[in-house]
């Protein structure tokens, strides 16, 4: 059966560039800027990117591209039981998926909150109160919330109707999911920056502690961010190379979705950080507090607040969710189109529409425990496990797989057959030997954290079930369907 085609080049710049940008860019990388010297995070930042992302992201392309199937395909003909590699991939990527909706269904309630203001004056009591319902502590469940359940199926709907016809449908939407947010993102980011004290904001986020080079962690920190940002290690740039044809260009590619991405992620922080300037300015209370709120908080508690006190603030209030959303979706339809393309391998004739439906349906259903009261403790964990770990150990064995099976040499014969940009030998010991090694060091630092403290404060026996036992269902479905999958 002939493969899908992408309509177009730049459609499959849009589909790279729409999956990278998401809800990390906004809330993760500002944060860490923050947190890890100001201007001065930009330098391990760059150098991660360099070193690791741009090499990373262009032999997704390249194998993707080159063995014309998704994850699990590509790396079981570079060697049978390898297909498990793809399985680790399109599981974490499910998993992450399933609660990166939930967020986005939040995105959906507050883009009804925005008319009218409905969290009033206590941002951070309507947000964990009206809206999660928390419970007091991890071990108490409680219920589904309702609205969230409902906004829940809308956001799933939506993901739906975007690749239920593969890459055919998914290069519509990214027509308005790419350039939409990157409008809405300058709106604010004007306004922003024209806000009184805004400066004070931007020179927190530019003004360089070159002292945070020294510590370890800043460096661990902009390694991960950069796997998370360029949606690595998810077997999505693999699906989405495998529908290029085999002699479009790769590095050119690889190096535009890279720049774009983080050129978006450093124009956020501006906007992020002016805003809340304004909002120290006017609230009175110290930008610094400000600053360290992370994730949730900062787009649920913080924002609503310096929003609200803006002229027009439901203009913009319902500006920045929609932004959220619009930018979250095509990250959440890549992780989707990842697993649904390694099932429509595995299976061509099943129809399209019907492995989307059932990819979605499964995402849906996963997703559900956390739209309970404790969901977001449930979402705290899992996300931890699979970023510190999944994605890194899934990282180690893609470039050790490509490397010495493969053969990096092999493979970037290739890329430069079909590339404008040649890329040299250096390629070669980045893929086998420095990425590696990075990732090691980095995942057993991981796992040295983790054992000497419990992840997050919790009661360590659901962090053994979140965190602990979900990797380890992963590692064990991977294996065990690399085993039923052979051909
Ligand atoms: N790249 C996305 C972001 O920065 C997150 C993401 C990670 C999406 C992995 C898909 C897969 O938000």
């Amino acid at each position: 059966m002939e493969r899908d085609r992408w309509s177009s080049k730049l459609i499959f710049i849009f589909a790279a560039v729409g999956s990278a940008v998401g809800l990390g860019n906004i809330w993760r990388f500002p944060y860490l800027a923050a947190k890890y010297g100001g201007g001065a995070f930009l330098i391990p930042y760059l150098v991660m990117l360099l070193l690791i992302g741009i090499p990373l992201l262009i032999l997704e392309f390249a194998i993707g591209q080159r063995m014309q199937v998704g994850a699990v395909g590509s790396f079981s003909r570079i060697k049978q039981r390898l297909s498990s590699i793809g399985f680790g991939a399109v599981l974490s990527g499910f998993i992450v998926v399933s609660y990166y909706a939930v967020v986005m269904a939040w995105c959906l309630l507050y883009i009804f909150y925005s008319f009218g203001l409905k969290w009033g004056a206590d941002t951070k009591g309507f947000f964990f109160s009206n809206v999660l319902h928390i419970s007091p502590n991890i071990s108490q469940m409680g219920t589904v919330s309702v609205p969230i359940l409902l906004a829940l199926i809308v956001v799933w709907a939506l993901i739906y109707f975007s690749i239920w016809k593969g890459v055919k449908s998914v290069g519509q939407v990214v027509l308005v999911t790419m350039p939409l947010p990157v409008i809405l993102l300058i709106v604010l980011l004007i306004r922003g920056i024209t806000l009184p004290g805004a400066i004070d904001g931007i020179l927190l986020y530019l003004k360089p502690n070159f002292k945070a080079l020294l510590d370890i962690e800043v460096w661990q920190a902009a390694m991960s961010q950069i796997f998370f940002t360029l949606s690595l290690a998810f077997g999505i740039m693999i699906a989405y190379a495998s529908y290029q044809h085999e002699k479009s260009d790769i590095s050119k590619s690889a190096i535009t979705t890279s720049l774009l991405n983080s050129g978006i992620s450093i124009v956020a922080g501006f906007a992020v950080f002016s805003t809340l300037g304004y909002m120290a300015q006017s609230s009175g209370v110290p930008l610094q507090e400000l600053a360290q709120s992370s994730g949730p908080s900062l787009a649920f508690v913080v924002f609503p607040k310096a929003l609200s006190m803006m002229p027009f603030a439901a203009v913009f209030a319902v500006s920045f969710f929609v932004m959220l959303i619009t930018l979250g979706i095509d990250s959440a339809f890549s992780l989707v189109e990842a697993v649904a393309t390694v099932v429509h391998d595995k299976y061509p004739h099943v129809k399209r529409e019907h492995v989307s439906l059932w990819v979605s349906v499964a995402g849906f259903l996963t997703g559900i425990v956390f739209t309970t009261n404790a969901g977001l403790y449930y979402l705290d964990i899992v996300d931890h496990f699979i970023t510190s770990y999944g994605l890194v150990l899934v990282g180690i064995l893609e470039t050790l797989a490509v490397g010495w099976l493969y053969g990096a040499a092999k493979l970037r014969t290739y890329i430069n057959e079909v590339s404008d940009i040649k890329i040299g030998i250096w390629w070669d010991v980045l893929i086998k030997l420095v990425i590696p090694v990075l990732l090691v060091l980095l995942f057993i630092s991981g796992i040295y954290k983790d054992f000497s403290q419990v992840y997050g404060g919790y009661p360590a026996k659901y962090v053994a079930i979140f965190g602990w036992g979900m990797l380890f269902v992963v590692l064990l479905a991977s294996v065990f369907l690399s085993l039923f999958s052979e051909e």
